[in-house]
C-alpha cells in the first residue's frame, strides 16, 4: 500500500487517491485498481509506504539515502522522498525516492478518473482535514500513533464512493426539481461514462434510471436531448440485458420520435448512434424497428441530409444489419447447429429486412451517397449497395445516374492508384475502393 502527500494543496488528493486504493485492496466495490508497490507486491505487506514533503520550515530536515532510515518524531524529508510505516515497529522510514517519476505519471492519470467521482465538497473536507493534519505545529504531524493512523484513514475511507452509491447520487441529483440543466448534462455526463461498464449500466436500469434518461430525450432542451442519447447509446453498446430492458421501456419510439421531429444534426447524430448500439446483433429490437416505422424515419432522415454525415451512418447501420443476418445464416452451413444458434436464425428469420428495404425506396436512395466527395462516404455506399445487391440488383440496372456514377468513379480511382503507384504510397485504399466498383460492376451486368 502506499499513502502519498506532498506538500500544499496536492496533499490531500493524492492521499486520497492512495487512501481510494486501499479502499479497493480491502474489497470495497471500486472504480479505481491496485497499483503495485515498487518491489512487486500488491499492498497488504507488513510496510505502509508513503511520500511524505512536510513544511520544512520549522523542522530538521533529513537527507534520505538509497537504504531505509528511520525516522525521527520532529524530522522532516525533502519532497518526493520515498516514506513507509512500518507497521511492526510503528516508525517511519525514509529512502530516495526513486520511482518518482513512475508516480507521478500513475498519479496523473488517476486523477483525472477520480476527479468525476469525488464531489467537491467532499474533496474540500478532504483537504481542510489534510490541511490540519500537515500542520508543522501541530503535534500530531510530527509522530502520530498507527491506531490514529488507522483511524484517519478509516475516515477517509468514508469518502470512497462505489460506483453503485456514485450512480445512486447522481439520478437522485437528476431527479431533484432543484438541479438546474448544466448540472442535468454535467451529470448525464458523469454517467455516460459510468456506463461503460456493463454491471453499472444494468445497475443504472434497476434504479429507474433508464426512465430518467428517456425523459430526457423528450426534453426540450437540445443539450439534454443530444447527452441522454449519449447516455443510452453507451449503456446498450455490447449489453444485451440493457438492450433488452431500453426496448421494453419504449426507448426505440421515443428514439425515433426524436428523430422523425425536426432537431439539429448534433442532436440527430447522438439519437442514430443509440439507435443503431440498440439495433446491433439483437433481432428483437430490429424487428420493432421495421415496425414501428424506423426505416421511414430514416429514409425521411437520409432525403434530408445534405452534408452526407448522417447519409453514411445510415447506410453504415443498413449494411451491419443486412451482414449481421447473412453471418448468421451463413454460419449454419458449417458449425455444427445448437439450439441457440436455432434460435438466433429463427429470430433473424422474423426481421424482414430485405423486402422493407425494398419496399421503402433503399435500392436508389443508397446509390446518392455516391455523389459524395468524400472516399469514405462513397466506400461506404459501395459496400452498403453490395450488400444489397441481392435484392436491388433489377432497380440498379435500370438506375443510369448510378451507371454514370459508377463509370466515373471507377475512372477516377484507377487514375488514383495509377499515381499513388507512381509516387510509391500505399496502394491499399484506393485499390480496394476500385474493387468495390468491379464487384458491383460485375453483378450488374
Ligand atoms: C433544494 O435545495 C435546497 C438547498 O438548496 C435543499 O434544502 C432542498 O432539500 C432541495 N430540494 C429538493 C427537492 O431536493
Ligand atoms: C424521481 O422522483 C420521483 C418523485 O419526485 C420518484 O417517484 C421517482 O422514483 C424518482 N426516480 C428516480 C429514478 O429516482
Ligand atoms: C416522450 O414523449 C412521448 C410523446 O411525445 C410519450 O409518448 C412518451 O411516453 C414520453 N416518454 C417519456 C419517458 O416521458
Amino acid at each position: 500500500m502506499q499513502l502519498m502527500t506532498s506538500c500544499a494543496a496536492g496533499a490531500a488528493l493524492l492521499l486520497l487517491l492512495h487512501c481510494c486504493q486501499i479502499a479497493s485492496i480491502v474489497g470495497h466495490e471500486s472504480a479505481l485498481t491496485v497499483v503495485k508497490n515498487p518491489d512487486g507486491r500488491e499492498g497488504g505487506g507488513a510496510d505502509e509506504e508513503t511520500e511524505v514533503a512536510v513544511d520544512e520550515e520549522d523542522l530538521e530536515v533529513v537527507q534520505p539515502t538509497e537504504d531505509w532510515q528511520t525516522l525521527k518524531p520532529g524530522q522532516a524529508v525533502p519532497a518526493g522522498s520515498h516514506v513507509r510505516l512500518n507497521l511492526q515497529t510503528g516508525q517511519r522510514e525514509v529512502r530516495i525516492g526513486k520511482e518518482q517519476l513512475k508516480y507521478w505519471t500513475q498519479e496523473h492519470r488517476e486523477t483525472e478518473e477520480i476527479q468525476s467521482t469525488i464531489s467537491p465538497d467532499d474533496l474540500k473536507w478532504a483537504m481542510k482535514k489534510m490541511k490540519e493534519e500537515l500542520n508543522p505545529d501541530s503535534v500530531a504531524s510530527k509522530y502520530r500513533p498507527l491506531d490514529e493512523l488507522k483511524r484517519d484513514l478509516a475516515q477517509l475511507d468514508l469518502l470512497v464512493e462505489t460506483d453503485v452509491q456514485i450512480m445512486k447520487r447522481l439520478l437522485d441529483q437528476f431527479n431533484s426539481s432543484n438541479s438546474t440543466t448544466e448540472q442535468r448534462l454535467s451529470i448525464l455526463l458523469e454517467l455516460e461514462y459510468l456506463v461503460h461498464q456493463v454491471d453499472n449500466a444494468q445497475t443504472l436500469c434497476s434504479m429507474g434510471g433508464l426512465q430518467l434518461i428517456l425523459e430526457g430525450l423528450n426534453s426540450t432542451d437540445i443539450r439534454l436531448q443530444e447527452s441522454s442519447a449519449f447516455v443510452l447509446g453507451s449503456a446498450v453498446s455490447s449489453n444485451p440485458v440493457v438492450q433488452v430492458k431500453a426496448v421494453e421501456s419504449g426507448a426505440l419510439q421515443t428514439l425515433l420520435t426524436v428523430l422523425a421531429t425536426a432537431q439539429p444534426l448534433r442532436v440527430k447524430k447522438k439519437v442514430l448512434f443509440a439507435v443503431a448500439a440498440l439495433l446491433r446483433n439483437f433481432p428483437y429490437s430490429q424487428r420493432h424497428f421495421l415496425s414501428h416505422g424506423g426505416l421511414q424515419v430514416l429514409s425521411e432522415l437520409f432525403k434530408a441530409d445534405g452534408g452526407g454525415v448522417l447519409r453514411t451512418r445510415i447506410v453504415t447501420m443498413l449494411y451491419d444489419m443486412i451482414s449481421e443476418k447473412e453471418l448468421i445464416s451463413q454460419a449454419g452451413l458449417d458449425l455444427v447447429l445448437d439450439a441457440s444458434h436455432e434460435e438466433r436464425v429463427h429470430q433473424y428469420s422474423q426481421v424482414s429486412l430485405q423486402g422493407e428495404l425494398l419496399e421503402k425506396g433503399w435500392c436508389s436512395l443508397v446509390p446518392q451517397l455516391l455523389e459524395s466527395t468524400e472516399h469514405d462516404y462513397r466506400e461506404k455506399a459501395l459496400r452498403a449497395l453490395l450488400a444489397m445487391a441481392p435484392m436491388c440488383l433489377d432497380q440498379y440496372r435500370l438506375d443510369s445516374s448510378l451507371l454514370g456514377s459508377l463509370l466515373s468513379l471507377r475512372d477516377q480511382y484507377q487514375e488514383m492508384v495509377q499515381s499513388e503507384m507512381i509516387v510509391g504510397e500505399e496502394n491499399g485504399y484506393f485499390a480496394e475502393i476500385v474493387e468495390l466498383i468491379h464487384a458491383l460492376q460485375f453483378k450488374m451486368k
